[in-house]
């Protein structure tokens, strides 16, 4: 059932340009710049003339809801607040009719996301959901939402969930920032055009597993890692420290690189991997002077950027070139790379990379 592949989680890195392109389908179509979101309709008013929006998730879900903060709020222009579904419920959260809550999980499950939920729901707010399992506690607790088409996941470490979760987060930000006139016409177009072909350009991105095999065997006796990016790929930083560190065991912290001076740079030295995210977008500029704070303490920088890209390759130790795109979408194919990193490191240090140690794939416990 892992056809072929020696791990689940292999597999499922492998799948993502059928779920992304599954969590897609039906619901983009480009040509006649239709999209279409049968759970969404209904509340595409209510969605749309939001004050705000909460979204609430756990671990790589959360991430998620970090890169819809972005989508929604650059997008749309609606304020996006993105919480730990186990922080928000115990702190007293200030929750009204006029709120949506946006709730992410793979699984649909996840005890403290279901109880944040519930506590939205006793303050009236439109619950909103967006799950993997089709049936799930989640799912069924919700007023309204969409599905990810992602297939069953069954490796504990979330990827083409992931993946599926910001493909469909994006549809909605573009539904929201066309229906608000946030979103021009022809930048809907533009953005519809290049989701499209994400999934080809993912493929593309997969190819690159025999380089990452080669930088994984260099570091996979490292002790610490740090992530850094920015804008867009800031929450795929942390998302890729999430992934060394539960199936690989490595200490690994994802920061945005600008952070970096409040404190993580005393961690640097010759010994320190330091993997930037650091592909063509607005912050580009800003993440060059970045790397440049990591070589001048000796880091080893294994950069990921854009194809064609003349700077960083100059001064980083090594380089994944992965295919352009806005940086809008970027995070689906810039995560692909730090997935098979931190696959190749797990499985190279002898771990049980479907079943790490001390882990579940539902988290059904608060
Ligand atoms: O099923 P959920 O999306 O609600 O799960 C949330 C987290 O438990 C989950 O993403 C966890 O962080 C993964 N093991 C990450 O790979």
């Amino acid at each position: 059932e892992k056809g072929g592949y020696e791990h689940f989680m292999l597999k499922e890195i492998y799948e993502q340009p059928r779920s992304i392109l599954d969590s897609m389908r039906g619901r983009l179509v480009a040509e006649s710049s239709h999209l279409m979101m049968s759970g969404v309709r209904e509340y595409e008013n209510k969605l749309a003339n939001a004050d705000r929006i909460i979204i609430v998730a756990c671990g790589t879900s959360w991430h998620a809801g970090l890169v819809a903060e972005y989508l929604i709020e650059d997008l749309a222009r609606i304020p996006v607040e993105v919480e730990y579904a186990s922080e928000f419920r115990y702190r007293n959260p200030i929750i009204t009719e006029k709120d949506i809550v946006i709730a992410i999980s793979q699984s649909g499950e996840t005890a403290d996301t279901l109880a944040a939920i519930e506590l939205a729901k006793s303050k009236g707010a439109t619950i909103f959901g967006i799950c993997n399992v089709v049936g799930s506690s989640i799912a069924r607790a919700t007023d309204a939402g969409a599905y990810t088409h992602a297939g069953p996941e069954i490796g504990v470490a979330s990827t083409k969930a992931f993946t599926a979760q910001v493909t469909v987060l994006t549809l909605i930000a573009m539904i929201l920032g066309s229906k608000r006139g946030t979103l021009e016409t022809t930048k809907l177009h533009q953005l519809m055009a290049e989701l499209e072909s994400i999934p080809a350009k993912v493929e593309k991105a997969l190819e690159l597993n025999d380089q990452i095999v080669k930088i994984s065997e260099l570091f996979k006796d490292a002790t610490n890692f740090l992530y850094l990016g920015r804008g867009y790929n800031f929450p795929v930083a942390l998302e890729g420290a999430l992934k060394l560190k539960e199936i690989s065991y490595i200490h690994a912290e994802g920061y945005p690189a600008a952070e970096m001076k409040h404190g993580p740079i005393a961690l640097i030295d010759e010994q320190m991997p330091v993997v930037v995210i650091a592909t063509k977008d607005s912050s580009y500029e800003k993440i060059v002077s970045n790397v440049q704070e990591v070589k001048a303490r000796k880091g080893k920088v294994i950069a990921i950027v854009t194809e064609g890209d003349k700077t960083i390759p100059s001064m980083a130790d090594y380089v994944i070139e992965i295919p352009e795109t806005s940086e809008h979408l970027m995070p689906l194919l810039s995560v692909i790379p730090l997935q098979l990193l931190s696959y190749h490191i797990a499985v190279m240090r002898g771990c049980n990379v479907d079943q790490p140690r001390n882990l579940a794939k539902s988290v059904t416990v608060e």
